[in-house]
């Protein structure tokens, strides 16, 4: 017998591990929900990579998802939501629920002074997404982007709160300290790991904005909308693949979800 809508999967996707920092996001605010996550851990980064390779990408990991018969798609990353929101949601049958809107609202909801940066992969902070969405909502914000690209290593490494993190930190952060920046967009699926550092270089007095926690609230909703929660209350099923091998995955990724992964499944034809 085929599952009823409401108890068909969420699809969650990213170019790797990070997106367990959504899923962990995501289980926290919607408990009972089934999740399938797939990582593209075959070809991770995608934040270097130029936009046409990351949108072609990107509707290869949509497949993988699409035959999973999914109630719903989350582009957990950031570099994909940035430049193939389009193109995933032109694909897919289903709600497409990407980043950097719900990241963007959030950030101009809690700025006063209307002083917002941003910070990410190349790829998110070249293709312009996040200052465009906030421009829309608060055409006469102040947005400045920092790519922080040695921030995923970091972070994937568990060096959350070493010395060598937090002078990395400080030589990124310091520009954006200069523009009086009052609330920031962690726009990386990696940077919440960093948090702490992150607030301190920032000495606490700026808000952290965590794009994924606020999309997690924007899919709850989304669903409630759509007559889409799951109503059994029992423990869901969480699954997760990825396109290479899985032994870093469950090794690593154990730290991005929280809580151990169980099995993880090799999926995607191209890692093979
Ligand atoms: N998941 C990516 C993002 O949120 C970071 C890792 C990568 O470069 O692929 O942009």
């Amino acid at each position: 017998m085929s599952p009823s809508p409401s108890q068909r999967p969420i699809g969650v996707f990213d170019s790797g591990i990070g997106g367990l920092t959504v899923v962990r996001a995501l289980t926290q605010v919607l408990p009972h929900e089934n999740i399938v996550y797939f990582g593209d851990t075959a070809r991770v980064p995608y934040g270097p990579k130029s936009p046409q390779v990351v949108r072609e990408y990107a509707l290869q990991d949509t497949d993988v998802l699409l035959k999973h018969d999914v109630k719903l798609i989350v582009i957990a990353c950031n570099t994909v939501s940035a430049v193939a929101l389009d193109v995933v949601q032109k694909r897919a049958r289903v709600p497409v629920i990407g980043v950097i809107q719900p990241g963007a609202e959030a950030a101009v909801a809690a700025s006063k002074k209307k002083r917002i940066g941003i910070i990410g992969t190349a790829g998110t902070i070249n293709s312009g997404a996040y200052t465009n969405a906030i421009r829309l909502i608060e055409s006469g914000a102040h947005v400045s982007g920092r790519a922080c690209p040695l921030f995923v290593p970091l972070a994937e490494e568990g060096w959350t709160d070493h010395k060598v993190t937090e002078l990395i930190a400080k030589e990124y952060l310091f520009p954006l300290t200069l523009e009086k920046i009052d609330t920031l967009v962690l726009g990386c699926t990696h940077y919440p790991l960093l948090r702490d550092v992150i607030d301190r270089v920032l000495h606490h007095s700026v808000t952290l904005i965590d794009s994924g926690a606020a999309t997690a609230l924007v899919v709850q909703r989304t669903l409630a909308e759509l007559g889409l929660t799951n109503a059994s209350t029992l423990k869901p099923h969480l699954r997760f693949l990825v396109s290479d091998i899985p032994n870093k995955f469950t090794e690593v990724g154990e730290r991005f979800l929280g809580h151990k992964l169980g099995k993880v499944e090799r999926d995607g034809g191209w890692g093979a």
